[in-house]
């Protein structure tokens, strides 16, 4: 057995930036190369540029590093990718496309493809969302994630790749500003009460969305790469949840804190995106295969946030 060598793409993102930290805590430092078309600040060293469009990188970095494993991030959001779709079908399923091959090529032993509650659409059941319903999603993203998904299917069912994926709700996080997505209105409102005492918000105050503490997902995307086969049971993304509220719910949680905070809506074309989602998620298949759970709710999420967050701004 070779010794594992992890390539994460999209590094420098959201969820990449932490994800990489932590893997680099899990597997050694030299062992997990971070790649982006952005550098990451910092000391983020063992770091390569790699364009994801570029299948020939890919495999002279897949070569020289010896890469047993990939975590491929790299992605347009929800709602950057609606100002040029083709760039972002390009992006996020042409480009999955080319690393799946490069994985046969190159024998990779595990890969991981995170997926999205944006493969929902206006056909799905809205509440306690079931792991297989009606994917209709009306976002570019959405097409090309649940696209995406069937592909992980077919290359573990067709090639026997072992690849693993989930369903990420919205991503709030201390570590990193989030990418150009729907739910990045719940990482900006904490940053917003902290500098300037007050948050626009661009979706309507009663919009409900499942949400989950950075921490949680960085837990289970560990958990669900390092469970042991017999326990994986679904290829495509398995549905994640840990909770759901609206803009309203938050900036109370905010004020318990924050007593003077003041929120402000002006939905725009955010707003439908986040509408045709689900409100909240039933994740038994990922509790019952490989014991996932979750640790935060939106009170100890905002505790944590405010706690990691007052220095920067005082
Ligand atoms: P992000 O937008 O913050 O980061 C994406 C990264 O991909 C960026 O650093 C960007 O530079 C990089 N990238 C874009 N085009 C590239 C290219 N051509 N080649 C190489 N890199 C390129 O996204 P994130 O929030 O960190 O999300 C990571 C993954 O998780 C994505 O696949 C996303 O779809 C998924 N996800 C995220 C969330 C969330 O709330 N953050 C929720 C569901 C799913
Ligand atoms: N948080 C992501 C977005 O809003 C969901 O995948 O695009």
């Amino acid at each position: 057995m070779k010794p594992t060598k992890i390539l994460v793409t999209g590094a420098n993102g959201q969820i990449g930036r932490v994800l990489t930290e932590k893997l680099r805590e899990v597997h050694g430092k030299e062992s997990v190369l971070a790649t982006d078309i952005h550098k990451l600040e910092g000391d983020h060293e063992p770091y390569q540029f790699l364009d994801i469009l570029n299948p020939q990188r890919l495999r002279e970095i897949l070569a020289d590093h010896d890469i047993t494993q990939i975590y491929h991030l790299a992605a347009i959001l929800s709602a950057n990718g609606e100002w040029n779709p083709m760039k972002t079908w390009n992006v996020n399923l042409n480009a999955l496309l080319t690393v799946f091959e490069a994985a046969r090529e190159f024998e990779i032993q595990k890969m991981f493809f995170p997926s999205t509650i944006a493969v929902f659409g206006n056909t799905t059941p809205r509440l306690n969302t079931a792991q297989d319903v009606p994917l209709l999603p009306n976002t570019v993203y959405g097409i090309s994630k649940a696209t995406g998904e069937l592909w992980c299917n077919y290359y573990h069912q067709r090639y026997g790749l072992d690849v693993r994926s989930l369903r990420y709700p919205g991503i709030i996080g201390w570590q990193s500003l989030p990418g150009g997505g729907t739910t990045d209105y719940a990482v900006e409102i904490y940053h917003e009460a902290l500098k300037h005492g007050e948050y626009k918000c661009f979706l309507a105050k009663d919009t409900r969305l499942p949400m989950m503490y950075m921490e949680d997902a960085i837990n289970a995307t560990i958990s669900l790469m390092e469970a042991p086969m017999d326990k994986i049971h679904l290829r495509y993304g398995y549905n994640l949840s840990a909770m759901s509220f609206t803009p309203e719910e938050i900036a109370e949680e905010i004020k318990k804190h924050i007593p003077d905070f003041k929120i402000t809506y002006e939905p725009d074309y955010r707003q439908a995106i986040a509408s045709s989602w689900t409100e909240s998620i039933d994740d038994s298949k990922a509790r019952d295969d490989w014991g996932w759970k979750p640790k935060y709710d939106l009170e100890s999420m905002t505790n944590d946030m405010l706690l990691h967050l007052k220095p920067l701004y005082s």
